[in-house]
């Protein structure tokens, strides 16, 4: 018999066999430094793209304020155990209401992890009758929740409408031999690697010819999308189709855990069955006392939202302006796609960094098909004209030369920690 570790030993993984040349650059780089635009990479300054803090909320003052007195206050440790065991709280129960008036639904419920969180949610909802619709291009966590689903689950081709029709046709012929079950459609707010939309509106208006429910992920839209920043189906004026509506705290609020809204027995239903609060310890009080303190200054401070889009929007038109494919995004995510290999790529983040000073994320095979490269920029209200100017002109300069083929090397370069 094989020992269970042996294989692990062999094959470290599509990522971590590069682990020796990329660990603490090209995978676990460490950024120091209070959270800004701009922050410190192994000893020098770098323009940032690759946080999640749309609306600069990781380093406000008023933020960081009611972090330190709550957690002088409460420690770490208040409430101790469970929700439905010891660790309710008043606060908490003030979270989720306040939640759920601003996405406009009747209740929610507070999740410790979105990627766990969402999971168990599809666990709670479906059974083994019911048949899972959704988007080819989902995040890992809602892909994590098919896999605990016993039933049918039917993929429709990214946004495409008339792919949907066809799962649809194909979820409710099942459901009709089977007599019994029901069609739950999984899609998200924002993609997070291409920047688009789902086609909210269009999957709702569905609902007049199919019998289902919707789940929306919209990690990236809550806060950022919408008139009062209430997300993608605010911005796309369907948030009432939306049955079950879910955001983590990890994007635009700058902090941890999550939660999902809807109906008030559907929720309630929830949160007597969801497993991973059930037999979980409770969001700590100093979190729960900072989301709320983000939720305020979400909905008070719309000039944050105004100042993310006006630099997504600047950042986006130069790049443009200089030739660069930015796919079709129509929200702040902003991938730059060029051609390449994976080796090329890491020699031309290594330039970037290291002659240029612009930190962003990049995306290659086996995530992307061979021969692509993205850049994934994130846009935040923190950054400045001259991060932006900076980033463009660095932008310009490497595309030329990965285009004169300057950074053809035959592995990745050797950039991991050294090792004492
Ligand atoms: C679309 C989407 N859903 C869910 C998650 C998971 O959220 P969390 O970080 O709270 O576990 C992410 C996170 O990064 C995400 O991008």
């Amino acid at each position: 018999m094989a020992d269970i570790f042996e294989k692990l030993l062999k094959n470290a993984g599509p990522i971590g066999q590069h682990r020796k040349r990329a660990h603490g650059y090209f995978a676990f780089p460490k950024l120091e430094g209070p959270i800004s635009s701009r922050m410190m990479f192994r000893g020098k300054e770098m323009v940032v793209w690759s946080l999640n803090n749309y609306l600069g909320l990781a380093n406000h003052p008023e933020i960081r304020k009611t972090d330190a007195e709550a957690a002088a206050q409460f420690g770490l440790a208040y409430p101790m155990g469970a929700r439905m065991m010891s660790g309710n709280s008043n606060y908490h129960e003030q979270l989720e209401k306040e939640l759920a008036e601003f996405e406009h639904k009747e209740d929610a419920i507070l999740m410790n992890f979105g990627y766990q969180g969402i999971m168990s949610a599809i666990d709670a909802i479906c059974g083994r009758h019911d048949v899972i619709v959704y988007d080819a291009e989902s995040h890992a966590c809602i892909i994590d929740g098919l896999r605990l689903h016993p039933g049918h689950r039917y993929v429709f081709k990214h946004n495409d409408m008339d792919d949907l029709v066809k799962q649809l046709e194909r979820a409710t012929q099942l459901i009709q031999k089977q007599n019994t079950g029901g069609i739950l459609v999984i899609t998200e707010g924002v993609f997070g690697m291409a920047g688009d939309q789902g086609k909210l509106k269009e999957i709702v208006d569905l609902k007049q010819q199919f019998e289902f429910r919707l789940l929306v992920d919209d990690a990236h839209g809550f806060g950022t999308l919408g008139k009062t920043g209430a997300g993608a189906g605010e911005e796309q004026d369907c948030q009432d189709g939306i049955d079950l509506y879910f955001s983590t705290f990890a994007k635009s609020m700058a902090s941890i855990g999550a939660f999902l809204a809807g109906d008030r027995d559907i929720i309630d239903f929830i949160r007597y069955n969801i497993r991973s609060q059930i037999f979980a310890k409770s969001l700590p009080m100093p979190i729960v006392l900072g989301n709320l303190k983000r939720l305020e200054l979400l909905r008070t401070q719309p000039e944050l939202k105004a100042k993310l889009w006006e630099n997504a929007l600047r950042l986006q038109k130069g790049l443009r302006e200089r030739g660069f494919d930015i796919g079709k995004t129509n929200t702040m995510v902003t991938p730059v796609y060029m051609k390449g290999g994976v080796e090329e790529a890491t020699a031309m983040v290594t330039d970037l960094r290291e002659n240029y000073h612009i930190f962003c994320s990049i995306v290659v095979y086996p995530v992307i098909p061979k021969g692509h490269i993205i850049y994934r920029l994130i846009p935040t209200a923190t950054h400045t004209e001259q991060d932006i100017e900076d980033t463009l002109r660095a932008f310009s300069e490497t595309k030329a030369k990965l285009d004169a083929g300057a950074y053809k090397v035959e592995m990745i370069p050797d950039m991991a920690e050294v090792k004492s």
